[in-house]
């Protein structure tokens, strides 16, 4: 189910096109990284989304609708947007039951929402003394407060340390696969979102370059084992008798495809023989992002 549909997006500042005739969707259930260097448009097209820029043509909806044209937004669509704004003198606990009695919401929601996000400790806190680290938290929290089913994330890993970061895609991936949430979350950094998302979608100086499930991107669709043993020659032909192509590496490597791994391991428990090395082969997606990121 489409939840977050971007049609023909476009956006100009000036002489400068952030946006320029973008298209992808978003499903429910799914996380979705929205990755691009520094000023390919990322922000431009999440605050689209959020009624914060008007599009020259085309269309940012969450489902279905323009947010304008929602009658609860806090219920459809959560946001964390960059540098978000707090008042430093009010405590973390105030922040959040100020915005659930602005948007008609039990003031219970704001206690909740930071204990999701790991605050509860810090709810009677003045924001002023909090890290980026818990601000990125504390932006969270309210997105969470209206329990919607939509997220727009923009670079919510930013001045998370390594465990923050970690907690994060825990986090992402449990709204998306537990909740059934649709998660549209950007970076310019591939490998802080590589481990979290389902789909992809690429975007360089406003233009689309690429989008497909992770998988697509980093394999096209084939995997490739690399297996090397103590037993020359008994398990190339076991592994061909099972389907697979083998190619014979320098080395006395083997490089399989068409085989999972533990269908592989299976084989080489079968033939007796002792496994050396064994690792899965993706073509480095990192690689690819700088690719096509720098073609343009
Ligand atoms: N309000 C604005 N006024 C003028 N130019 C803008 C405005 N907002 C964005 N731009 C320009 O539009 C382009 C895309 O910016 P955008 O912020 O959407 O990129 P981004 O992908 O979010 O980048 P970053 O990774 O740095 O956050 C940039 O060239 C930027 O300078
Ligand atoms: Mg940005």
């Amino acid at each position: 189910m489409t939840a977050i549909e971007i049609r023909n997006l476009s956006k100009s500042f000036g002489a400068v096109r952030a946006v320029d005739g973008v298209s992808f969707t978003v499903k429910a259930g799914t996380v979705t990284g929205y990755l691009g260097p520094n000023g390919a448009g990322k922000t431009t097209t999440l605050r689209s989304l959020l009624g914060l820029v008007t599009p020259d043509s085309g269309e940012a909806l969450v489902n279905g609708k323009r947010y304008r044209d929602m009658a609860t937004p806090l219920n459809e669509v959560g946001a964390v947007l960059e540098a978000t704004n707090f008042h430093p003198g009010r405590t973390a606990h105030n922040h959040l039951r100020l915005l659930c009695v602005a948007a008609g919401l039990p003031v219970a929601r704001a206690e909740e929402a930071l204990g999701q996000v790991g605050l509860a400790e810090a709810a009677g806190k003045r924001v002023g003394g909090f890290s980026l680290g818990m601000r990125q938290r504390l932006a969270l929290a309210s997105a969470l407060l209206g329990e919607p089913k939509v997220y727009i994330l923009d670079e919510p890993a930013n001045g998370l340390d390594p465990a923050g970061i970690q907690w994060l895609r825990g986090f992402l991936r449990h709204l998306a696969h537990d909740r059934g949430a649709a998660v549209l979350v950007s970076s310019h950094v591939l490998s802080e979102v590589e481990q979290t998302v389902d789909d992809i979608v690429i975007i360089a100086a406003g233009r689309l370059v690429r989008q497909g499930t992770l998988a697509e991107l980093t394999t096209n669709g084939e995997k490739t084992v690399r297996v090397r043993t103590t037993g020359d020659g008994e398990l190339a032909p076991a592994l061909e008798k099972a389907g697979a192509t083998v190619e014979r590496l320098d080395g006395g490597a083997l490089r399989v495809h068409g085989l999972e791994p533990e269908e592989i391991g299976r084989i080489v428990l079968d033939q007796r023989v002792v496994l050396t090395e064994m690792i899965a082969e993706r073509s480095d997606l990192q690689k690819v992002f700088l690719e096509l990121t720098e073609e343009r």
